[in-house]
C-alpha cells in the first residue's frame, strides 16, 4: 500500500495479478505473491529431522483446508503456527520456505500473497504510537490484503510483539507496551475469526516470553531444535556443494568419510554456525584465502573446532 492508502498493483501490462501493500509501513518488511522461487530454495535448503519438513507442511495445509471448510465456533483453529527455538536453528527459512509450499500444495484459482512483519520496527515505533502501528498493521494493512485471497503472514521473532504481559512491569514498561500487546492480540484474532485462509507463522527464539494468549492460539507449536548429526552432515554438504559451484576444488571436501567426520565434530553448532565456519575456514591459510576451493580438510576441521569452543 502507497502513503496514500492506495493498493500499489504488481500487475505487468497482460497479466493480473494480486495487488501488494508496499513496504512504507511501520512493521511491513516483505510482501510478495507465492509461489516464490527464493523461498523453494529455502524450504529445500532448511534441513530437519527424518519427514520433519513434509509433516509441518502437510499438518499446515490439512488446518488451512479445515478453516476455510468450517466455523471457528466448531473448530477453533486460529491459523497461527509457532516455530520455537534457539538461534540460527532455521526458523525463520522454514518459515518462508512454508509460506511457498503452502502456496503449492492448496490447489485454488487464487493466487497466495506473502507478508512478513518486523516485530522490532513496530515495537520501537516512537512511544504512544506503537499500539497504532499494532493496529493499523493487523486492521488495514494485514486484512485488506487478506480479503483478496490466500495469505500467509510471517511473524517474526513474535515475543517482541506479544511479549507475555504477566511479565512486563508497568514501571519500566509504558502503559503502552501492554496496549501494543493487546492490540496485537486483537487484531490477530479479529483476523482469525472474519478471514479463513490466513495463516500466520510466527518464530521465537524466547517461547517463555510470549504472552500466554498467544500461545493458546497457536494451532501447532514446532520445536526446531539444534541440527542432529545427519542433519549437520547435509548441512555441510549443502554450503559446501554451493562453494564447489563457484570454486569446484571444494568437491575434495564432498567425500562421504571426511563429510561424516566433519559432521561428527561439529555438535552443539547450529546451522547458521555450521554454514559460517566454511568462510572460517578459507580465512585460516594464505591457499585458501584467495582461492576457497583449497581448503584443506585439517582446517576446516580446526574452524569446526573453534566454533564449537566459542571462539568464532
Ligand atoms: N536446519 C537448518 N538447515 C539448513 N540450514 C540452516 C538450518 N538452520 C539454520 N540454517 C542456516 O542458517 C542461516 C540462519 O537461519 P535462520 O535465520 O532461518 O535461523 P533462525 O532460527 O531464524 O535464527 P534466529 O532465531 O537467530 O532468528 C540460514 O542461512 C539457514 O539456511
Ligand atoms: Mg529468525
Amino acid at each position: 500500500m502507497s502513503r496514500n492508502g492506495h493498493l500499489r498493483s504488481t500487475a505487468p501490462a497482460a497479466q493480473q495479478l494480486r495487488p501488494l501493500p508496499s513496504l512504507d509501513h511501520a512493521g511491513l518488511s516483505d510482501a510478495r505473491l507465492l509461489p516464490d522461487a527464493d523461498f523453494a530454495a529455502y524450504w529445500d535448503a532448511v534441513v530437519l529431522p527424518n519427514g520433519d519438513k513434509n509433516r509441518i507442511a502437510q499438518t499446515a495445509a490439512a488446518g488451512f483446508v479445515l478453516r476455510r471448510s468450517i466455523a471457528f465456533e466448531r473448530l477453533p483453529l486460529h491459523g497461527v503456527i509457532l516455530l520455537v527455538g534457539p538461534p540460527g536453528t532455521g526458523k525463520t527459512t522454514l518459515a518462508r520456505g512454508l509460506a511457498d509450499r503452502l502456496a503449492k500444495l492448496i490447489c485454488g484459482p487464487s493466487q497466495f500473497a506473502y507478508l512478513e512483519i518486523d516485530a522490532h520496527t513496530l515495537a520501537s515505533s516512537s512511544l504512544g504510537r506503537s499500539q497504532q502501528a499494532v493496529q493499523q498493521l493487523f486492521d488495514t494493512t494485514i486484512a485488506e490484503v487478506a480479503a483478496g485471497g490466500p495469505l500467509v503472514v510471517l511473524l517474526d521473532e513474535v515475543e517482541t510483539i506479544a511479549t507475555d504481559r504477566g511479565q512486563l512491569s508497568f514501571d519500566a514498561n509504558p502503559a503502552d507496551v501492554h496496549r501494543a500487546v493487546d492490540a496485537a492480540l486483537i487484531g490477530l484474532d479479529r483476523v482469525a475469526r472474519t478471514r479463513r485462509d490466513v495463516l500466520f507463522v510466527a518464530t521465537s527464539n524466547f517461547p517463555a516470553a510470549i504472552d500466554g494468549a498467544l500461545m493458546s492460539r497457536a494451532d501447532l507449536v514446532i520445536s526446531v531444535d539444534l541440527p542432529t548429526l545427519q542433519a549437520r552432515k547435509a548441512i555441510l554438504a549443502d554450503t559446501i556443494t554451493a562453494l564447489a559451484e563457484a570454486y569446484p576444488g571444494a568437491r575434495r571436501l564432498l567425500a562421504d568419510d571426511l563429510l561424516d567426520r566433519a559432521a561428527a565434530v561439529s555438535e552443539g553448532l547450529d546451522g547458521r554456525r555450521l554454514r559460517k565456519v566454511i568462510a572460517a575456514a578459507a580465512g585460516r591459510n594464505a591457499v585458501s584465502t584467495v582461492d576457497p576451493g583449497e581448503i584443506t580438510f585439517d582446517d576446516l576441521q580446526a574452524a569446526i573446532g573453534d566454533a564449537t569452543n566459542g571462539a568464532l
